[in-house]
Parts: structure tokens; C-alpha cells; sequence
């Protein structure tokens, strides 16, 4: 694939998402997680503490900016509009793959902007699994062009993508998935910022945050499904060049995968720092998702949209979301993080009902009967 390939595939990705609904249908997986309200939390809302320390360093709220955009000229101001609110509260922020600005370098600087704009904040670089392993007619990625990717934006962190599903549903997909676990292993020595393995709506399963932890990931991001599904996204480009086979991928498999909820339990047995992704649309989502086990909560979609509108748009947005994050901390009584991560938690309908023949029954248990 030519960079022209690319940066038009970077557009189009972003267009499809801002033109469709590319949601996935198990959205109301956080219907079933409910925190208990407590009628006396003898906490001052103005005064919670969202600190949060991720991967060695504090960030001020538990948000993260999801990898979505650079390598073609619009992603420019995208990322600087998230950059500067990134900079602004304290929050981590990830740039959409690197692979355009790898191969093309006059396109470094719709990602490199971030770091301009955002001096303090944590970025996190951004490169797919698909590219660390040859795919057919295709050489792998050098280390020397990872690290290319990291010193682009001085990442303090770098995101290895697995995107199966979004490469079978692409009409130009990289199909082969066999040695990422080695070639992780050899990134993970060979590279200085600590590696997040990172789901992109599929979510990580316990079995494959166990594999990841082994190959040396330093934290997971669950990509969970019941946000935005890259299935879906794919989809719309196939229709559009008439790749029937390919779109049908996308569209039988839209609502596949581990719903972010559970995908959160599933990859703690791993004992990483978790980022929840995938569906996170409010304040409430995120404190459901930190009271469950997370550390971060990923937003895609909605920072997208905002920063498409505006800078004002992008600020307003988390300002609200951060609203509701302490105002279900304030409810809940948890004058901070530790405390909302300790906070007693109920679990039922379709995702208890998961986690029980999955062998977690004992974990649900305990997350009620926290005190
Ligand atoms: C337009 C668009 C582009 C994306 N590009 C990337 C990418 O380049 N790398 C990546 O790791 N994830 C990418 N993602 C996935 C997001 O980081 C996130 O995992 C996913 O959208 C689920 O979050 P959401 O439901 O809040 O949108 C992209 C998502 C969208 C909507």
C-alpha cells in the first residue's frame, strides 16, 4: 500500500465515523454494573481527588484520550484540539497509528503537533500488531522505525494495536496474525517507554491478557466491544469500492466481541494497569469502569466529534464528563480513586451471567460485599 493509500484510508476512517453510526449494539453492557448509592457520603464533591498515578507518572483524571487520528492533513488540528485539552487537565492522549508517518515523514507533524501543544501530557505512540510481523509481500517494521514512532511525538508510552477483526473486515487487510507474541517480546526489550497492548473493540479476553503479560506488555487497554466497531467502520469503505465479500465481514461481525465491562475482569487476571475503552460515553461509564478495576477510562468517538466541532467543544465535553466522574465519586463516597476502585459493586444480567460460566463467580460476589 503507497502513503497516498494510507493518508486517504486515515480520511476515510474519520469521515465514516463522524458520517455513521458505527456503534455496536452491546452498548447497554454498563446497564449492567451498578454502583450503590450511599445517602450519607460525607464527602465534599469540590474537594474529590482524581489523581491518578499510570505507568510511573500522575495523571490528573483517570481519562485517556483514545488513539484515533494522524497521517493525512485534516488530522492536524484534530490532534491539537485533544492535545491542548489533554495539556489542560492532566490527562493521558494517544495519536492514531503511526504507520503514514513512518513511511511518509512530511506527515510526522499531524502527529508530532501534539507534543508541541501538549508539553506536560502523557501521549502514548501508536503502531499495529499487524506490522511488528511480515504479512505477505510486506516487511515488518524495524525496531529503529518503532522507536521513529516514539520520538515523534516523545511518547512517554507505546500502544501496540490488535485489530484483527477491523484488518478482516478492511479490503486491503493484513490477515497474518501468527509470531506477534515474539516479535512483542523482542519490542518490549528492545524499546525504553513501556508497551500497552491495546484491543481497538474486540476486547482482551483473560487468555490473551495472560499471553500479553508474558510478552511483556506493561498494561492493557480492553478496546472492548459496544463503542465504535471498526468492523463497521470497514464495512462502509468496502460498500463503497464494491468489495461485497469484505463488507460482509464487517457487517456480520459489528457487535462481535467481549464487551468492555467484562473484558475489564477478564484481563485483571493479568494484575496490569487497565484502560477501559470501548463505549465509555459519560462520567458514569469511567467510575463504573475504575470501580471495577481500571485505572484509566479510554474515550474514541466522543473527543472525535467534539474535536471536529471545536476547541471550546472538546473542553466542554470533558468538563461535563469530569462532572459526572465525581459526582458518581461524591455518591458513592470515594473522596478519591483508590477509594472509587475499593467501592462496592453490583453485576447482573448478561454480563453476570458471562462472568459466572467463565469461572468469576467468586470475583462478583466480592465486588458486592466490598465495604
Ligand atoms: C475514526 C477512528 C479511528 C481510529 N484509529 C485508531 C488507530 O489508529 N489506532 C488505534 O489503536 N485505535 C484506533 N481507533 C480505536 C479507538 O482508539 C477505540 O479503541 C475505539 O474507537 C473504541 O472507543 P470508543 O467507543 O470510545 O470510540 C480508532 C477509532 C475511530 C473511531
Amino acid at each position: 500500500m503507497n502513503n497516498n493509500n494510507i493518508r486517504q484510508r486515515k480520511a476515510e476512517h474519520v469521515a465514516a465515523a463522524l458520517e455513521h453510526d458505527l456503534s455496536a449494539p452491546q452498548a447497554a453492557s454498563w446497564a449492567d454494573i451498578q454502583l450503590i448509592h450511599q445517602a450519607v457520603p460525607e464527602v465534599d464533591r469540590d474537594e474529590i481527588d482524581c489523581n491518578i498515578e499510570f505507568l510511573g507518572k500522575t495523571l490528573r483524571a483517570p481519562i485517556f484520550i483514545s488513539a484515533i487520528t494522524g497521517g493525512y492533513d485534516g488530522a492536524a488540528i484534530i490532534n491539537e484540539r485533544l492535545a491542548a485539552a489533554a495539556e489542560k487537565y492532566g490527562l493521558a492522549m494517544g495519536v492514531g497509528s503511526q504507520r503514514a508517518g513512518i513511511a511518509a515523514p512530511e506527515l510526522a507533524e499531524t502527529y508530532a503537533i501534539t507534543r508541541r501543544v501538549a508539553p506536560s501530557a502523557f501521549l502514548i505512540a501508536n503502531i499495529g500488531a499487524p506490522q511488528i510481523i511480515p504479512q505477505a509481500g510486506k516487511a515488518p517494521f524495524t525496531i529503529e522505525d518503532i522507536r521513529s514512532a516514539i520520538s515523534m511525538i516523545g511518547a512517554d508510552a507505546l500502544a501496540l494495536h490488535l485489530n484483527y477483526l477491523q484488518e478482516s473486515a478492511q479490503p486491503e487487510g493484513d490477515l497474518n496474525a501468527r509470531g506477534v507474541l515474539a516479535a512483542l517480546t523482542q519490542l518490549t526489550k528492545a524499546v525504553g517507554q513501556p508497551v500497552i497492548a491495546k484491543e481497538t473493540g474486540a476486547g482482551i479476553s483473560k487468555e490473551s491478557a495472560l499471553a500479553l503479560l508474558n510478552a511483556g506488555a506493561q498494561a492493557i487497554d480492553t478496546g472492548g466491544a459496544g463503542g465504535s466497531s471498526m468492523a463497521a467502520m470497514e464495512a462502509i469503505r468496502a460498500e463503497k469500492i464494491g468489495d461485497i465479500k469484505t463488507k460482509a465481514i464487517g457487517s456480520v461481525f459489528r457487535n462481535w466481541g467481549i464487551a468492555t465491562p467484562i473484558s475489564v475482569i477478564e484481563a485483571s487476571a493479568a494484575k496490569l494497569p487497565i484502560i477501559a475503552t470501548g463505549g465509555i460515553r459519560s462520567g458514569l461509564d469511567a467510575a463504573k469502569a475504575i470501580a471495577l478495576g481500571a485505572s484509566v477510562a479510554g474515550i474514541a468517538f466522543p473527543m472525535l466529534k467534539a474535536a471536529s466541532t471545536s476547541q471550546q467543544a472538546v473542553f466542554d465535553y470533558l468538563e461535563i464528563f469530569l462532572l459526572e466522574l465525581k459526582t458518581a465519586m461524591q455518591l458513592t463516597g470515594s473522596p478519591n480513586i483508590a477509594a472509587l476502585q475499593k467501592a462496592p459493586v453490583i453485576i447482573g444480567g448478561a454480563v453476570k451471567s458471562w462472568l459466572d460460566v467463565r469461572g468469576f463467580e467468586d470475583q462478583v460476589k466480592q465486588y458486592a460485599r466490598r465495604s
